[in-house]
């Protein structure tokens, strides 16, 4: 299944969105090469992978693209102290335990699960998170499929 990511159109469809700032990993991830952990510093350390904070961005969005309409509309927020929303594409029923720090740590890339992220505009879901697709990937492994692996 392929689910849209997308914050721009949902922005220009849904002017109550007021958060969204649309977020292109090709030109960080992919022209200007930053690592995917720069921005999702968490991955090889916690459950969660984690979103870049606003002031993150600021860092270089002071200097970089300024006279462009949404980085002006995020230097808002961030004076205005409120945080940008991002769809949330990858989500897993909570019942479900994942951690990133395993799989990024036993050298798994991003991209295994999240496909060429550096090459999409607009992040789109490439992985159906059914337990099927954890099952297959353990199996071939020889990762335990245990029920209480995943199953607390
Ligand atoms: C400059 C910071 C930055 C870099 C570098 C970056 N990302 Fe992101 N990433 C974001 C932001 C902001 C979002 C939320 C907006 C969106 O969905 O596009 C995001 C969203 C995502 C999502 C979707 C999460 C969800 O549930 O919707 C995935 C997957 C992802 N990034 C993977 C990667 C991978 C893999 C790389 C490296 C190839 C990478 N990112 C590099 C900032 C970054
Ligand atoms: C390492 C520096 C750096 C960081 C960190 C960074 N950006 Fe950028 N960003 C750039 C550069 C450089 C450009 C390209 C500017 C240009 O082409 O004029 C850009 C372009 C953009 C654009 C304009 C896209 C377009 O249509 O031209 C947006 C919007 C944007 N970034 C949002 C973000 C957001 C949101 C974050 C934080 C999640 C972020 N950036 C983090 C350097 C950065
Ligand atoms: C083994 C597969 C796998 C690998 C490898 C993986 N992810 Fe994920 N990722 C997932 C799953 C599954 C979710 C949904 C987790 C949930 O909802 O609990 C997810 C969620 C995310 C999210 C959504 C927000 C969050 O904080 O969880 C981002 C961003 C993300 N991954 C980025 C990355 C990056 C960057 C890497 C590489 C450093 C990476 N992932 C490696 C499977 C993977
Ligand atoms: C692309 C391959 C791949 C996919 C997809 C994958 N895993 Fe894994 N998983 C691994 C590997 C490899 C390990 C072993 C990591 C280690 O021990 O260093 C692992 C380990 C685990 C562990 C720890 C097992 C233990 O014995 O402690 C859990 C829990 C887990 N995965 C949950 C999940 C869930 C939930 C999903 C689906 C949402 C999933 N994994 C998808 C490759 C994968
Ligand atoms: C590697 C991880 C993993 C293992 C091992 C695993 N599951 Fe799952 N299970 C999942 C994921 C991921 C889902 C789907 C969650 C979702 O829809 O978000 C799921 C869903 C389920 C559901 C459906 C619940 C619902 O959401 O409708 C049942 C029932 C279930 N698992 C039972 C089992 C049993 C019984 C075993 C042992 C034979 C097992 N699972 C082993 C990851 C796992």
């Amino acid at each position: 299944m392929v689910v849209s990511g997308c914050n721009s159109a949902r922005a220009a469809e849904d002017p109550a969105a007021a958060g969204d700032i649309p977020f292109d990993h090709t030109i960080h991830a992919g022209e200007l090469g930053m690592e995917c952990l720069a921005c999702h510093t968490f991955a090889d350390k916690a459950t969660v992978a984690g979103i870049p904070s606003a002031s993150k961005c600021m860092g270089c969005h002071r200097f970089a693209a300024t006279d462009k309409a949404p980085i002006k509309k995020l230097a808002a927020l961030v004076e205005q102290g409120k945080a940008p929303t991002w769809r949330k594409d990858y989500a897993l029923a909570d019942h479900v335990y994942f951690s990133h720090r395993m799989h990024v740590r036993t050298g798994l890339a991003c991209q295994t699960c999240h496909g060429p992220v550096e090459t999409m505009k607009q992040v789109q879901r490439v992985s159906s998170l059914e337990m099927g697709w954890c099952l297959e990937c353990h199996k071939q492994r020889q990762v335990s499929v245990d029920c209480l692996v995943c199953h607390k």
